[in-house]
């Protein structure tokens, strides 16, 4: 458990030894990195008290660009604070369908040539315990700091905060990631006609990025500090959670027999000893980027990363976890797009990159974990986001209860 006194005595040296720590300008990103490092570390992260002041102390160094009408006043202003030269487009996301899904906001800013320059994500409320804005620089840094010739992250290049219709923002100007976003190249191959030979040059593309994606989360979670450990019961027991929600589904699954099947699952989960190692935390497609020529993934939406440490940065995280959350996502964009046999080579593609890399992690986990995403769209039958993946869900669960 982090230790308050540390913690004071950290405030104070920061003020002592570095006067200009005391308030960042915007471009300070090097001392901004290393702080939101040191303070969104996972034993403070654990006191929710001590992390409340933390986070209020890193927030409160942040010069304040003022108030504003639109979002997009404010990121001009942040712009010009950064000394980003040029005249820019700013395109909020949600216009496109390169959006994501949390109640952070993104922004695209684009030059006079319409090239994607810079984007700018929006944390709401960033000094709430519920904020990913600390949590998403640290990991970040972190990532930075380990990056290799088969993952990357983006480069942050500022950050200010500002009021804009009527909330309270924190804006982080960020590089964008280089090449395409996972899910694209599904659909750069489901936009072609079965028939057009050019679809197969595309599934080739789909191939070699998610072989990447494996190969980059296997490196990822190498990083360091490899030991053994067991699933927690908590970790365990958030299927019977699931399992409660989907009562209302007996009409369509002999629940009995799926409580029996679960049961099994997790006994045999729990039993698995697994190398913990650094884990993403939202290894969604939509949260990856391949680059071609580079070669390389690149992470985004890093903020959840800090769940899979414990104190001194201890990696505790399950590379299995990641891995299907990958395939899974992957499924849930395209299963209607591909056909069954492009679907299967994408998703054996990400094991075999994964496999290149050493060894693929206990079927016992992976099943676990793939139970887990397989119920949680019948949780919510009602999410439209749900209602065409239930009767693959069921499907699944159907095959693997006979
Ligand atoms: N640096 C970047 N370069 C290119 N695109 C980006 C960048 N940051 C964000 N995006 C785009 O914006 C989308 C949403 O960004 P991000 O994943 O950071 O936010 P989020 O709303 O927290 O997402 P989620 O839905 O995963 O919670 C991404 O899926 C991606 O398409
Ligand atoms: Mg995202």
């Amino acid at each position: 458990m982090f230790n308050k006194i540390t913690y004071i005595l950290l405030l104070c040296t920061t003020f002592l030894i570095c006067p200009a720590f005391s308030r960042f300008s915007v471009n300070d990103v090097h001392a901004m990195k290393e702080l939101a490092l040191e303070l969104a570390a996972p034993d403070i992260k654990e006191d929710q008290e001590t992390y409340l002041d933390a986070l209020g102390y890193f927030v409160s160094l942040f010069p304040q660009l003022g108030h504003f009408q639109k979002m997009e006043e404010a990121i001009a202003e942040l712009l010009r604070e950064c000394q980003c030269q040029g005249q820019f487009v700013i395109i909020d996301s949600k216009t496109t369908p390169q959006h994501g899904n949390s109640h952070d906001e993104v922004f695209f800013i684009h030059n006079q040539t319409g090239e994607l320059a810079y984007v700018v994500k929006a944390f709401r409320e960033p000094a709430s315990y519920k904020s990913r804005y600390l949590l998403e620089i640290a990991a970040n840094t972190l990532i930075e700091q380990n990056s290799c010739a088969h993952f990357s992250t983006v480069d942050i290049l500022g950050s200010a905060l500002c009021i804009a219709h009527g909330a309270f923002f924190a804006l982080l100007l960020e590089t964008p990631a280089p090449g395409t976003r996972l899910d694209q190249f599904a659909f750069h191959t489901s936009a072609l006609d079965a028939s057009d030979p050019l679809r197969e040059l595309k599934m080739a593309e789909a191939k070699e990025a998610f072989y990447a994606a494996g190969a980059a989360l296997a490196r990822f979670y190498q990083i360091e500090n490899l030991s053994w450990k067991y699933l927690s019961r908590d970790d365990a027991h958030r299927i019977y959670k699931k399992l409660a929600k989907v009562k209302p589904l007996h009409e369509m699954i002999d629940l009995q027999a799926l409580e029996v099947y679960v049961d099994r699952i997790v006994q045999q989960a729990l039993e698995t000893p697994f190398k913990s190692g650094y884990q993403h935390g939202a290894a969604h497609v939509r949260n990856l980027f391949y680059h071609p020529e580079l070669k390389r993934i690149t992470f985004i939406d890093n903020g959840h990363l800090v769940k899979s440490f414990e104190g001194k940065w201890q990696p505790i995280g399950d590379p299995a976890q990641d891995l299907v959350r990958l395939q899974e996502s992957l499924f849930h964009k395209a299963c209607d797009k591909l056909t069954e046999q492009e679907m299967d080579t994408l998703i054996q593609s990400i094991y075999q990159g994964y496999a290149s890399q050493g060894t693929l992690p206990d079927k016992r986990l992976l099943k676990f974990y793939l139970l887990e995403r397989k119920l949680s769209p019948l949780t919510d039958p009602e999410n439209p986001e749900h209602r065409d993946l239930i009767n693959y869900s069921l499907e699944y669960l159907k095959k693997e209860l006979s």
